[in-house]
């Protein structure tokens, strides 16, 4: 396994790599968990070279952000990704990727990402999508690899690839969960004991939903809420947002008909965590489930 921090030798290892060969990127800020394998698991299956890249993004976090405490773990994350069979770890420094001239930036515009986590987090998706650009510039992969927890931003990132034309395939895996249902993110490691007991009710209340929507439910405004009312009882737990959306729009349903994404975003201690549910009314969430597995499972693999 190749660790690489300078773009030109990036760019000059890829293209070394020619067709048929293809080459899966999964890009990251560190910090691995589960989430993170699962994702680099399903590139080196699909693709004959993967790509890994490390870098926390300082563009993407605004004032009063954890940037500077963000979880940093480069060692261990180069273990595991040789671990993983991973062909390049690329992590670049922040003057590598932003010089101190830097001023270009993709700015995403429309509801899409002025909404949810795009108003709680002014400037968020931009930063986003200007790594990523840089990243798929570098790297140039034919897959690219997302984790479905970050649902707004798996939305982002196919608009930015798909309107500027990007020869990338954006694949997207399911949110991997502790046993007791808390998504895997690396901002878990903030939490104390307390705290981290305070957090499943994040994916508590989003099951909560799921029943309410399978029990008849069907007005979205009494669902939201509902779960303001579960969240307030946790007393560690303030709530930033929650919402009953369109999947493929985010905009608000007026009611429930067929599939809904619920998603929230809860401050517990240092930690701002988010998480989402696709809800269908009408039929249970594991059939649901079962039919995306199995689209999933149907994407060609690379030979
Ligand atoms: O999801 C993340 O870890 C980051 O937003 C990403 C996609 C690596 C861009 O910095």
């Amino acid at each position: 396994m190749r660790l690489i921090k300078e773009i030109s030798q990036m760019k000059d290892c890829r293209k070394k790599i020619k067709a048929p060969q293809t080459v899966g990127l999964v890009p990251t800020m560190g910090a691995f968990h589960e989430g993170h394998l699962s994702l680099i698991r399903k590139a080196r299956q699909q693709c004959d070279k993967v790509v890994v890249s490390i870098f926390v993004n300082r563009i993407q976090f605004g004032k009063g952000d954890d940037y500077q405490r963000y979880p940093r773990n480069l060692s261990e994350d180069i273990s595991l990704s040789e671990k993983e069979g991973v062909d390049v770890v690329f992590a670049p420094s922040l003057e590598e990727m932003y010089p101190q001239d830097y001023s270009t930036f993709v700015q995403v515009g429309g509801p899409l990402s002025s909404t949810l986590e795009g108003a709680s987090r002014s400037g968020h998706f931009k930063g986003v999508a200007t790594v990523l650009i840089k990243l798929f510039n570098i790297v140039k992969p034919d897959f690219s690899y997302f984790g479905e927890k970050d649902y707004q931003q798996v939305l982002i990132v196919k608009k930015v690839v798909d309107e500027l034309n990007l020869d990338t395939q954006i694949i997207v895996l399911p949110t991997i969960r502790e046993k007791d249902g808390l998504a895997l993110s690396s901002r878990n490691s903030y939490l104390n004991k307390e705290e981290r007991k305070a957090a499943v009710i994040l994916y508590k209340a989003l099951e909560k939903a799921k029943l309410w929507i399978e029990e008849g439910e069907r007005n979205p405004f009494s669902i939201v809420s509902k779960i303001k009312d579960l969240i307030k009882k946790e007393s560690l737990a303030k709530l930033d947002y929650v919402a009953v959306v369109n999947p493929e729009t985010l905009e608000k349903v007026e009611d429930i008909k067929g599939e809904v994404l619920a998603l929230l975003a809860v401050s517990i201690g240092k930690a701002r965590l988010i998480d989402n549910l696709l809800l269908i009314a009408g039929r249970s969430y594991l059939e649901k489930k079962e039919k995306k597995f199995s689209i999933e499972r149907s994407i060609k693999k690379c030979e």
